[in-house]
């Protein structure tokens, strides 16, 4: 099939990869020429593990290119799936549709022949709908339907979540449009991953619903993680224990220093708004967003107990920054909220991160940025693990403490052993719900 992708942001870029990697002969749009060129050139401008060889191959192969012009891309294509961003909007946490429309209604004067027009991007229930409207309203020739397709990546294992998926979901309103998306994923239904087949809203549902859920999850853990530290239970032990449930599950269920991302903070807000639109206000969702927040600021008070109640003689060495492993993603994610507190409280703070050093750089002012986390914690009074990158999952805990001045921990992550790190001469150490 021939398949147009218009945005080669993540999800976009991920989605022509994967599709080109099917078999499909795909053709990536954007507006922005040095992204374009990039591309054509096999420069990816996200750190996604395995991405750009995978980009590479299809390219080679001949099934996958870049271009600006729109208009060729569409009029050729059996598919052409929206994967532009929605932003939340400013001031209302509503996602801002502006992109999705300006493309459908591109799309729309583009179209030829028979299209299906597939919404990828995260919209609110009622979107597709008005995609469809707005075509319509720019041809009213034109012989198309409009599909609903939500992604369920997550960043750092996106290609392997789009080639082996626990489902996919396909929101459509006629079978002609049924069927071209059952060419489009002929590969994994033959592989027998579910395909779920339903309307337009209850697939723009089903996106929200889960991220939401995730979201809440989370939460959970996190706030059952600071009672944990009132009564001197391990989270740890209570997760393993509620996670064998088997309607649980264990996924999902580690205590950290709150949620990030470009996704479980936008969904949420988005979710919120529509319910409150809806005059069916989320207050599961809204109570989520509230105690993220909390969790958050509840790290940085962890560390200033740590520190001794003050931070302004300090020296403090933060381990990752991005908003987990795998990514040079820094949206929303807790470094956000901690470091500019600590900076502003007058630590001197030292970062090191894989991948995270071309985003922090401008969202992080004041703090330094190191290569070696050793040499990162030479006369450090504190030592604070935020992201739980491989790297920092096995650092020599009797090197690091040696090189500090005063050897003391922060683990967010739950990632050491507290003994283990006593025995290796910290004098204090603390994590997330764990006494
Ligand atoms: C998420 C969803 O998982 C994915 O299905 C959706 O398509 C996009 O949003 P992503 O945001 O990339 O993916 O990352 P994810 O791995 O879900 O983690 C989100 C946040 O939750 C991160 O900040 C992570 O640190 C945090 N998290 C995750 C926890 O704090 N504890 C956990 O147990 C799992």
């Amino acid at each position: 099939m021939k398949i147009a992708i218009i945005g080669t942001g993540y999800v976009g870029l991920v989605s022509g990869v994967c599709l080109s990697d099917f078999g499909h002969e795909v053709v990536c749009v954007d507006k922005d020429p040095a992204k374009i060129d990039a591309l054509t050139h096999g420069k990816v401008p996200i750190y996604e593990p395995g991405l750009e060889d995978l980009l590479a191959r299809n390219v080679e192969a001949g099934r996958l290119s870049f271009s600006g012009d729109f208009a060729s891309a569409v009029s050729s294509a059996d598919a052409v799936f929206i994967a532009v961003g929605t932003p939340t909007r400013r001031g209302d946490g509503h996602a801002d549709l502006t992109f999705v429309y300006e493309a459908a209604e591109e799309i729309g004067r583009a179209i030829t022949g028979y299209t299906v027009v597939v919404t990828k991007s995260t919209v609110p229930v009622g979107t597709n709908a008005e995609v469809e409207r707005r075509i319509k309203a720019v041809n009213p020739d034109a012989d198309f339907d409009v599909a609903s397709n939500p992604e369920f990546l997550r960043e750092g294992a996106a290609i392997d979540d789009f080639m082996r998926p626990d489902r996919v979901v396909v929101g459509v309103s006629s079978e002609r449009a049924a069927d071209v998306l059952a060419d489009v994923y002929r590969p994994l239904y033959l592989r027998d991953f579910p395909i779920v087949v339903t309307d337009l809203e209850s697939a723009e549902m089903i996106k929200y619903a889960a991220n939401a859920f995730l979201a809440t999850k989370i939460t959970f853990i996190n706030e059952i993680a600071a009672l944990c530290e009132r009564v001197g239970a391990d989270v740890k032990q209570v997760s393993r224990g509620m996670g064998l449930d088997n309607r649980i599950g264990n996924k999902f269920l580690h205590a950290g220093p709150g949620y990030g991302g470009s996704c479980f903070p936008k969904d949420t807000s988005a979710l919120a708004r529509i319910g409150q639109e809806a005059g069916m206000p989320m207050r599961i969702t809204e109570a989520v967003m509230d105690v993220n927040d909390r969790v958050k600021r509840r790290m940085i008070d962890k560390v200033i107990d740590l520190c001794g109640g003050q931070l302004s003689d300090q020296r403090i060495v933060v381990y990752g920054v991005t908003f987990k492993p795998n990514t040079d993603d820094m949206r929303d994610a807790p470094s956000l909220t901690i470091l500019p507190a600590l900076v502003g409280q007058g630590a001197e703070v030292r970062v090191v991160d894989p991948e995270g050093r071309r985003e922090g750089e401008t969202l992080l002012p004041g703090v330094t940025w190191f290569d070696d986390p050793y040499e990162a914690a030479t006369g450090a009074t504190a030592a604070i693990l935020l992201t739980e990158w491989n790297e920092f999952r096995a650092l020599d805990l009797a090197r690091l403490s040696d090189r500090m001045e005063t050897p003391r921990m922060a683990d967010l992550r739950n990632i050491y052993d507290p003994d283990a790190v006593k025995a290796a001469g910290f004098a204090e150490y603390v994590s997330v719900g764990r006494a």
